[in-house]
């Protein structure tokens, strides 16, 4: 058993219609607002209105138009708005990146500086400005942990952001999510499952944490679908949100063996040149990756997914149940929609040494600790055998 550390801070107010208890929780911060969200989708879902009605005393500013793949450009002109009318909190509303751009801006609001400077170095975060969020989309976790990740246009670089950025309390309305279209549900649930198998698949791991990234998985390999044919259906909705907010906390870490998070260092490489949809990436790199992994050492962790995720036989071989385990687990994205190459959706070779340099110059984990240690030609294996 590692060693480990674990501080989830964070109030998760889960439920349909506690929404209402928001103002309440924000009433010892203040009453001059940021709001942050996206494109336009909580307009339609009735959420804005919403906040509008619940805050009808209090004075709101907004910034609107948060992009997927947050931008920095974004992120600068919230910071701007939270200097000049000095405001108290800040309430996000939307998915991941509306939560990790708002949380880019509530670090940003005490920098005297660009804000990029603290995605390149998080040591100059300091004071950060309290944080509010309300969940529409699950997959990240970002509702639930202390990260965000941030893409430079210029640079093109999307990378994490690390501090004292855990929300405050995030409201988790599973209802808010009927309206997230099937794409989006699919990539959100292969989102889930990567973050579950970033923990789950290192060498040593524990008895229970290895119960609960299994129950993840089943949780999401159950309900995704039925989320995606029935997208008012409740029970699948609330799954999928509640195990949302358990793939980034660090829960699923606890007392394993540390991984380098390979899928999610060589996705976000992709996501900065390509501006593709996280979860997609994930999709298509995480067998590749599983299968690039797979040898005599590293089946029994295959296998056991197989076994205890997918119901496969125990008593057959190892590593024919590890193989079919990762066949498995390309099947289910494919199920639920998701492309299983990147020249699908229009990626080809040309930056892969790039982003091979790239993600080991930037990435917090070294990859030679992941399960199967990996080299800068091994990433770029990877990238290829996803085309
Ligand atoms: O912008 P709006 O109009 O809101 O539309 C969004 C957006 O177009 C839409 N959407 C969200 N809620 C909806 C909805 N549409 C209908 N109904 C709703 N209820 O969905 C689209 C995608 O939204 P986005 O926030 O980009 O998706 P997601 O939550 O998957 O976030 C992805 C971002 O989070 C980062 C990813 O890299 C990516 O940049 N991640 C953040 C992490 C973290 N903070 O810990 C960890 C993750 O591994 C991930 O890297
Ligand atoms: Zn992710």
């Amino acid at each position: 058993m590692f060693n480990f550390d674990l501080y989830l801070p964070t109030r998760l107010v889960f439920g349909k219609g506690r929404i209402d208890e928001l103002p309440d929780l924000t009433r010892s911060y203040g009453s001059k607002i940021l709001l942050t969200y996206g494109g336009g989708s909580i307009k339609r879902s009735g959420i804005y209105d919403k906040i509008k009605e619940l805050y009808k005393g209090a004075e709101i500013f907004e910034l609107s138009g948060i992009e997927p793949n947050p931008k920095i450009t974004s992120i600068r002109k919230g910071v701007e708005i939270a200097k000049k009318e000095k405001v108290d909190f800040i309430l996000a509303v939307g998915g991941g990146s509306v939560l990790d751009a708002s949380k880019n801006i509530a670090a940003g609001a005490f920098y005297d500086g660009d804000p990029w400077d603290l995605v390149l170095d998080s040591s100059k975060i300091g004071r950060t400005l309290p944080l509010f969020s309300v969940l529409t989309l699950s997959a990240t976790g970002s509702e639930y942990d202390n990260s965000g990740v941030i893409s430079n246009e210029d640079t093109h670089e999307k990378m994490p952001i690390f501090g004292n950025l855990w929300p405050v309390a995030s409201i988790c309305d599973p209802t808010y999510t009927f309206s997230v279209p099937a794409n989006q549900t699919a990539a959100g649930a292969a989102d889930i499952m990567s973050h579950t198998f970033e923990s789950y698949i290192v060498n040593q791991g524990n008895t229970l944490t290895d119960g609960i990234c299994e129950a993840m998985l089943r949780t999401v390999i159950k309900n995704a679908p039925i989320a995606i044919s029935e997208p008012e259906n409740y029970e699948a909705r609330a799954e999928l949100m509640m195990a949302s907010s358990f793939g980034c906390c660090g829960l699923l870490n606890i007392g394993r063996e540390g991984s380098p998070w390979v899928c999610h260092g060589l996705e976000h490489e992709l996501s900065a040149f390509y501006d593709i949809t996280h979860g997609v990436g994930l999709a298509i790199l995480t067998p590749v990756w599983m299968r690039y992994s797979l040898n005599e050492k590293t089946a029994p962790r295959f296998a056991n997914y197989g076994v205890n995720v997918f119901g496969l036989d125990p008593k057959a071989d190892v590593m024919t149940n590890a193989s079919k385990a990762i066949d498995l687990t390309a099947e289910f994205f494919k199920k639920i929609g998701l492309p299983s190459k990147l020249s699908e959706i229009g990626i080809d070779g040309t930056h892969f040494e790039e982003m091979a340099d790239h993600v080991r110059k930037i990435w917090f984990g070294d990859f030679k600790d992941a399960i199967r240690p990996l080299e800068r030609e091994d990433l770029i294996n990877i990238l290829k055998g996803s085309l």
